[in-house]
């Protein structure tokens, strides 16, 4: 897994517990980096996830709602620090439509040793998409706050139901989005 992500993970725990609490995380965890993670390294995703278990029980959550708070977190970021890759998407949809094709391809480029899950997308009708995530990663939770960043990026609203989904080349979700309407008061 990319530096970048666990620079951006440490940066979100700094906003939300403060640096010295991250610095006692990162010395009472056992990570074979040591915990100095460069954004152009390279570490593996078990130190990732060892991370969101130990920093989660710092900020009084739970794993799975960390990942959700990262996944929104870093889709945030990446809209400032790779703003290139939303240039002509007018929708939510288009964006989501647009990661497998196309951004993840120019991640790949970037970053040739990037560990991408794959996505397979298609509309159920112009208000509802259908997005089926598979990664040897357990990233379900971040892959969903992305998702939900996206939505609110492109000043939507939606309800996004999951189900899990399990398969020889990985696990993931199928995530179903549905645009809601928004009532103007
Ligand atoms: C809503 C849009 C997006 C979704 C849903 C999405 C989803 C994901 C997920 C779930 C992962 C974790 C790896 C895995 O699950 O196996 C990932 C990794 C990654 N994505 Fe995306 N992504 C999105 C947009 C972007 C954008 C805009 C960038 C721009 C830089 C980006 C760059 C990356 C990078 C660098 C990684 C890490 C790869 C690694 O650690 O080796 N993604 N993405």
């Amino acid at each position: 897994m990319k530096g970048v992500v666990f620079v951006e993970l440490l940066s979100l725990a700094d906003s939300l517990i403060g640096e010295d609490a991250v610095d006692d995380v990162l010395n009472s965890t056992k990570l074979a980096s040591g915990g100095a993670f460069s954004a152009v390294g390279n570490y593996p995703c078990r130190e990732l996830m060892a991370l969101l278990d130990a920093l989660s029980h710092h900020a009084g959550t739970t794993p799975e709602n960390l990942q959700t708070n990262f996944g929104k977190w870093i889709f945030r970021r990446f809209a400032e620090t790779h703003s290139t890759f939303m240039e002509g998407k007018t929708t939510a949809f288009q964006m989501l439509d647009s990661i497998e094709g196309e951004v993840h391809v120019e991640v790949r480029k970037l970053y040739p040793d990037a560990e991408l899950p794959t996505f397979a997308t298609r509309y159920l009708s112009a208000q509802s998409f259908e997005m089926v995530y598979l990664s040897e990663r357990p990233l379900v939770d971040f892959c969903q706050g992305m998702i939900e960043a996206c939505i609110e990026h492109f000043g939507e609203t939606a309800f996004i139901s999951r189900t899990p989904l399990s398969t020889a080349e990985g696990s993931g979700a199928t995530f179903t989005i549905r645009l809601t309407t928004r009532l103007v008061a």
